[in-house]
Formats: structure tokens, sequence, C-alpha cells
């Protein structure tokens, strides 16, 4: 298993290229499954999340062509998917397992094919994640649910009918699958307390050009007129926000100065807002966002939130940050249930952190000193990058395949603005 072995101790400065947005691809590839047509996204993250997702795509008999890239792991920018025939409405466990986005392409399979067979993705580190969102929904569009050997099975004999889905909280995967499967829905179907994540509406964005009729996407209600049919497009997918930001709390922490090529400041301003709480100074420049250090750095408060709430994919990183602020910062997970195994490996760096159910509250240090840590999750891993980064000596993060689900070239990016960081076989 590779590991990364990081030199603290370095400012980073510099332009980082932000990559497209690996949770906006992955309802993006699936959207595919909605028409005979081929689909050409562009701006394709090259990340092990979207090899997975490939793979799925081809198993339901998906064809898909890399258009420009150097081979090796998908390393494309741009992809055609072509699913004119879909020869298989099971995505087996095998598949699933790896990845639990895989449940969506239960929604458009349903939608076009009238069935669809996808296994229950099971538990994962940051909490127990259920589906019973994605499955309720479905049901109110007239699908029938049945579970069997650890499988759920949807289907919906006549084809899916629109209606009124009203969700109890909001949810990011289960918007996502209602939406795609109701823009094949005979009739409209109403989402209420839908999310609105700037991925949802990269989501409808693509599916409109397709032909979809999908108005209020980005707000609490959206509505979607269904269509007989749906055809091709090429659609452009959203830098990423998250790999944005963890780069912003990058040049924070290494009191540094970074250009953030290609990021949307109107995508992460509660990042943005929280950064410049902390001390720094953020800029809006050219289509880019810029973040620099301002000598020192402050604690902060920051409670996580559906959007445009703060993100909970960036609370491991801010709690690095917090790591070497001065004084205390609380930080309250309220999105998952168990997101705070960073805390221990952070501790292991000299972190000083209590946990009291959802709350850590951190107390700065300006003394992390490098240690070999455990990654257990992405953004966890990022946290810990983040903290070596800043520690005094050599920080080694095992189990780098995590950084490979959601970081498209960590290590390149990182080291062309300075930092000492390397890939080493495990
Ligand atoms: C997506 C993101 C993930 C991010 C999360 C929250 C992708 C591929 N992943 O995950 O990076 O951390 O949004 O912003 O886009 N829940 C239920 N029942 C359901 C569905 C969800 O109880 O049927 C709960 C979850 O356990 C969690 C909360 O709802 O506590 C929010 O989860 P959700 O927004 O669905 O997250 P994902 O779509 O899985």
């Amino acid at each position: 298993m590779e590991k990364l072995v990081i030199s603290g101790g370095t400012p980073l400065h510099g332009t980082i290229p932000i990559s497209g947005a690996k949770n906006a691809a992955l309802p993006l590839m699936c959207t595919c499954l909605l028409t005979e047509d081929k689909v050409t996204l562009e701006n394709l993250p090259r990340l092990a999340d979207i090899t997975t997702l490939t793979d799925l795509l081809n198993h339901l008999g998906v064809t898909v062509t890399i258009e420009g890239g150097r081979g090796g792991m998908l390393t494309g920018r741009s992809l055609t998917f072509d699913a004119h025939t879909i020869n298989d409405t099971v995505a087996p466990y095998d598949i699933v397992r790896k990845m639990r986005a895989s449940i969506l392409v239960l929604g458009p399979l349903v939608a076009r094919m009238g069935e669809a067979t996808v296994s229950l993705p099971g538990g994962c580190a940051i909490g127990n994640r259920p589906i019973d969102l994605h499955l309720k929904a479905l049901e109110a569009l007239g699908a029938k649910i049945e579970m069997e050997q650890g499988y759920v099975r949807a289907t919906a004999a006549g084809g899916l009918k629109g209606g009124r889905v009203r969700f109890p909280f909001v949810s990011v995967g289960a918007t996502e699958n209602i939406l795609m499967a109701a823009a094949l829905a005979k009739g409209t179907t109403t989402i209420e307390n839908a999310a609105r994540e700037p991925e949802i509406v990269d989501l409808a964005k693509c599916l409109n050009a397709m032909g979809a009729r999908i108005t209020g996407a980005g707000h609490e209600t959206i509505t979607v007129e269904g269509v007989e049919k749906l055809h091709g497009c090429t659609h452009a997918v959203m830098p990423d926000r998250i790999e944005a930001g963890s780069y912003a709390v990058a040049a924070l922490m290494t009191r540094g100065d970074l250009l953030l090529e290609g990021a949307k400041a109107d995508d992460m301003q509660a990042t943005l807002d929280t950064l410049t709480e902390a001390g720094g100074i953020v800029s809006v420049e050219d289509g880019s966002v810029r973040v620099k250090a301002n000598g020192h750095v402050q604690g902060f408060n920051v409670v996580t939130q559906p959007f445009p709430g703060f993100a909970t994919d960036m609370q491991a990183q801010f709690m690095a940050l917090a790591c070497v602020a001065d004084g205390a910062s609380v930080i309250t997970e309220a999105i998952f249930e168990n997101r705070f195994m960073h805390v221990s490996e952070l501790t292991r760096l000299g972190a000083n952190i209590t946990v009291k159910g959802s709350t850590a509250t951190v107390r700065g240090t300006q003394k992390l000193k490098g240690a070999p840590v455990m990654a257990t999750d992405l953004r966890a891993s990022m946290g810990l990058a983040l903290a070596g980064l800043v520690a005094a000596g050599e920080t080694t993060v095992n189990r780098l395949y995590h950084l490979d689900r959601g970081y498209e070239r960590l290590e390149e990016k990182l080291k062309a603005v300075g930092a000492r960081i390397e890939r080493m076989p495990g």
C-alpha cells in the first residue's frame, strides 16, 4: 500500500489548478443511463472513484471512450459514455462495496429500464449512511421496492410517474437520484427540501442540456416536468470546491500564498468566510480564488451544515488548521455521526483536541511534530496531509488509496508550489 512522506515547514507559494469535481462527476456519469445517445463529459478528474464508477457502467453495458489523455488510470480529461444498449440492470456487490455513490445508478436505471437491482452499499467509516431517503423518493414516483439478499430491487413496469417528494432532511445523493429518475417520469415531480449543493445545479444543467425540464435547482424546491426521451450532450464538470477549499487551508496553514486556478468563490463561500475569520486574506481574481496568510492564524468556530452552510467535507481540513491556530476553536459535526476519526491521528502529531459528542474543542499549538499516521477516509486523510505540511520533521500518511479517491495528482500539485512531499511504496 502506497504512502505519502511529507517533510513539514515550507510555506506554499504559487498556482494550483483545480480539477473537475468528483462529487459532481459521479452523478453526471450516471446521466448516460437515461439516454440511447452519447454523453460526453469534459474536465473529468483522474480519480479512483471515477474508475470504479466506469467499471460499474461498463458492467451494465455502457461503452466508455477516452477522448485524449495519456492512458493508464483513465487519465483522459474528456470521456464519452454510450449507454445505447443496457444489457444488465444489476449493480453487483463487488463494485458497489468500493464506493457508496454507486447507488446513483438506481434512479436512472429504473427510470429507463423499468427495473434495477443494486447491492446495498453497507456501512462506511464515517457513519451508518442508510439509503432510505433514496428508496422512499423512488416509491413516491411509483417504484416498487424490495430487498433480497443484500440487494435492493426497484421496479416500475409501466414506467415511473411524477409525484411529490418531501425529504425530512437534506440528502445530496437522494436529491440526485430522484432528479435523474424524475427526468424520465410521466408528469410533474416536485422535490421539497432538496439539497442545494452546487453539484445539484451542475447535474440539473447537464440534464436540461439532454432535454430535461428542470427548474429550481439550487433552491429548496425543484420541479421536474418529465419528458419521454432524453438525448445526448456535452457537458463540462464544475470545478471541485472541496479540492480548492483543501488547498486554501494549506495556503493559510503553511503561512503561504496560493492562487487556486479555476476555483469558484460562490461555490465555497462558507469555507472562504471561515478562512477569513481565521485570519486569511481571500480575494477573487479573474475566475480564480487567492488565499494568503496574514502572519497569524486565530481560532474559529464552525458547525457543518448542508449547502450553503459549512461543508462536512471540509471539517477535517479545518480541524488541522485549528491545531496550529492561536487560541481555541470549536468544531461541530452535524451531518455524519462518526466523522472525527482524524482526531486521534492528529493527536499523534501533538494536537490538543477534546471531543464531546459531536463537538471537538481544539486548542492550538505551534508545535506539531511529524509522525506516522493512518488515513481512515478521504477528507480525514487530507486533514492529516495538511498537518504534515506544517509539522516539524517527517510525517507519513499511510493508506494513500483514500486520497487517490478524491484528490487528483495531489503530490504533484503540492510539490509544484514548494511542498516537500513524496509518494512511496508501502
Ligand atoms: C454526499 C457527498 C459527500 C458529502 C455528503 C454531505 C457525493 C458522492 N458524496 O454524500 O462527499 O460528505 O454528500 O455533504 O456527492 N442519509 C440518510 N438516509 C439516506 C441518505 C442520507 O439517513 O437515504 C443521511 C446520511 O447518513 C447523512 C446525511 O443524510 O447523515 C447526509 O447524507 P447525504 O447528503 O445523502 O450524503 P451523500 O449523498 O452520501
